[in-house]
C-alpha cells in the first residue's frame, strides 16, 4: 500500500473529520463546503455521481442529501475510510444506489460514465507523474456535458511542489497550470473557478463542464 493511503487509514483524519463535523453541529454551523456544494449543485441536474477519495462519505452525505442523484460511487483507497463511508452514505440514502470501490484511481477500471463527478482534496496526492493519465481517465468517466468539482490545496508560495506532512504526500499546482491541465483533458473551467481563503487555509476551486 502506498504511504500516503497507509496515513489515512492509520492516522487520525477520521477522528478529526468526524471531531469538526460534531463541532459544527454544536454550533449549528454549516457544513464547511456549504457554499461550493450549492453552486455545484446548482450546475447539475440529476443521474450517477461518482466521487474520487471520498474518506468518510461528509461531503457525500450533503450531496446525496439533495435527492439529485440514482446511483453514488465512491473510490476510496483507504480501507477503514471506505468502510465507514459505506455504512455512512447506505444507512442515509436508502433511494440511492452507493457503491464504494476501494481503489486508488490510478488503479481503477474505468468502465462506465456519470453525471457528476466530485474530487475534494484527493487529487492531490496523485504523484506529478501520474496526474496527466488521471485527469484524461476522469474525463473519460464523464458524459459529455457532465459537470464536476474539483478542490485542491493551494500553498502560499504556489507553483509545482511536493511536501511530505504526517505520512502523507501532497503535489501542489500553481492555479493557471491546473486549469490548463484541465482543460488539455477536455474539461472546460466554468465562471467561479477561483482560490478562495478558507478555515485559515487556501484553496483552488474549479467548477467544470465535460466538453
Ligand atoms: C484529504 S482527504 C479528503 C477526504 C474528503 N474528500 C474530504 O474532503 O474530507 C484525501 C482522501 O483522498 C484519498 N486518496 C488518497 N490518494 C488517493 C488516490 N490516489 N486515489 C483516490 N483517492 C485517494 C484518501 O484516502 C482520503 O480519503
Amino acid at each position: 500500500m502506498n504511504k500516503t493511503i497507509q496515513a489515512y487509514d492509520e492516522g487520525d483524519f477520521l477522528d478529526w473529520k468526524l471531531q469538526k463535523e460534531k463541532e459544527r453541529n454544536d454550533k449549528d454551523d454549516l457544513p464547511f463546503w456549504h457554499d461550493e456544494i450549492n453552486e455545484f449543485l446548482s450546475l447539475v441536474s440529476t443521474g450517477d455521481i461518482v466521487e474520487i477519495g471520498p474518506g468518510p462519505g461528509i461531503e457525500a452525505r450533503q450531496i446525496l442529501s439533495r435527492g439529485k442523484f440514482s446511483t453514488y460511487t465512491g473510490i476510496e483507497p483507504a480501507l477503514k475510510l471506505a468502510k465507514i463511508s459505506k455504512l455512512l452514505l447506505r444507512d442515509y440514502y436508502c433511494d440511492v444506489r452507493v457503491e464504494i470501490v476501494n481503489s486508488t484511481i490510478e488503479d481503477y477500471l474505468a468502465d462506465r460514465k456519470f453525471n457528476a463527478l466530485v474530487a475534494v482534496c484527493s487529487l492531490v496526492h496523485v504523484n506529478f507523474i501520474f496526474i496527466s493519465e488521471v485527469l484524461f481517465k476522469l474525463r473519460d468517466m464523464c458524459e459529455d456535458g457532465a459537470y464536476s468539482w474539483i478542490v485542491m490545496n493551494e500553498r502560499e508560495d504556489s507553483g509545482l511542489s511536493k511536501t511530505d506532512y504526517q505520512g502523507k504526500t501532497f503535489y501542489f499546482y500553481d492555479f493557471d497550470d491546473f486549469k490548463k491541465m484541465l482543460q488539455k483533458s477536455g474539461f472546460k473551467t466554468l465562471e467561479g473557478s477561483k482560490v478562495i481563503a478558507k478555515g485559515g487555509r487556501n484553496w483552488q476551486v474549479f467548477y467544470l463542464k465535460a466538453v
